[in-house]
């Protein structure tokens, strides 16, 4: 490490879509243009980023947003129970600042997050090894899209879906008596949208 690099830090901040500038969205995607290879990360992928809260670690030195993942509200169903869930998005730190523990730090308070907000945390990943260490599994289950036409197995992503278990699944009410616990074996669907459904 140079001495000048040794003299950055970042800070880290949430916020939600509603009070980013357009600056701070550029800088998302300017992130994610050069976090993951050429290619692989599109304009669908931001669009599907935004709407919720974002984690972002800034560089103390220029402000430039080198960190970023987001939690997004998304309605899973688990053998077709609803499940309020924090799906995880865009999860990227610059390549310069990779290996510093900056998105170990980003995905901590993505999961207070999720077990505060929701009942079921859920994301969609090439390398789950990353964020089984941090407490999420990989959902041996199979997965499904809720089309208009009804369900579609989606057999490419089986085994790529992780979940965080939360505090509080299930809600039982007078009339919904308490649900089975969620073992990550059932069924799993989420609802179509455009690019990646998962
Ligand atoms: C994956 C990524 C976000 C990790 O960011 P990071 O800030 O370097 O991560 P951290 O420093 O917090 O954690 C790195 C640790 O996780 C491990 N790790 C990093 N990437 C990993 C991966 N893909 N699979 C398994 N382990 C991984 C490292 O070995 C390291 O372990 P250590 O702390 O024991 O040394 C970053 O490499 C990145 O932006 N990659 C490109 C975009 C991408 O693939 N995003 C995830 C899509 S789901």
């Amino acid at each position: 490490m140079d001495d000048n690099r040794a003299a950055e830090v970042v800070t880290y901040r949430e916020a939600d879509t509603a009070n980013l500038d357009a600056a701070a969205l550029d800088g998302i995607w300017t992130l994610t243009q050069a976090a993951f290879p050429p290619g692989d990360f599109s304009r669908d992928d931001l669009a599907h980023a935004l709407g919720g809260r974002h984690f972002l670690a800034d560089a103390y030195a220029d402000g430039r947003i080198v960190g970023h993942a987001s939690v997004v509200a998304r309605v899973l169903e688990v053998d077709g129970r609803p499940l309020r869930t924090g799906y995880v998005e865009a999860v990227a730190v610059e390549p310069g600042w990779q290996g510093q523990g900056i998105a170990s730090a980003l995905m901590l308070a993505v999961n207070a997050h999720i077990r505060e907000h929701y009942q079921l945390g859920a994301l969609g990943t090439g390398h789950p090894a990353f964020y089984e260490r941090l407490g999420w599994r990989v959902w041996a289950g199979p997965t499904w899209v809720r089309t208009a036409a009804g369900p579609v197995r989606s057999e490419d992503e089986d085994g790529g879906i992780l979940w965080l278990p939360t505090p509080t699944p299930t809600t039982p009410t007078p009339t919904a008596p308490a649900q089975p616990p969620i073992t990550g074996t059932e069924s799993i669907s989420c609802e179509w949208r455009e690019g990646d459904a998962w």
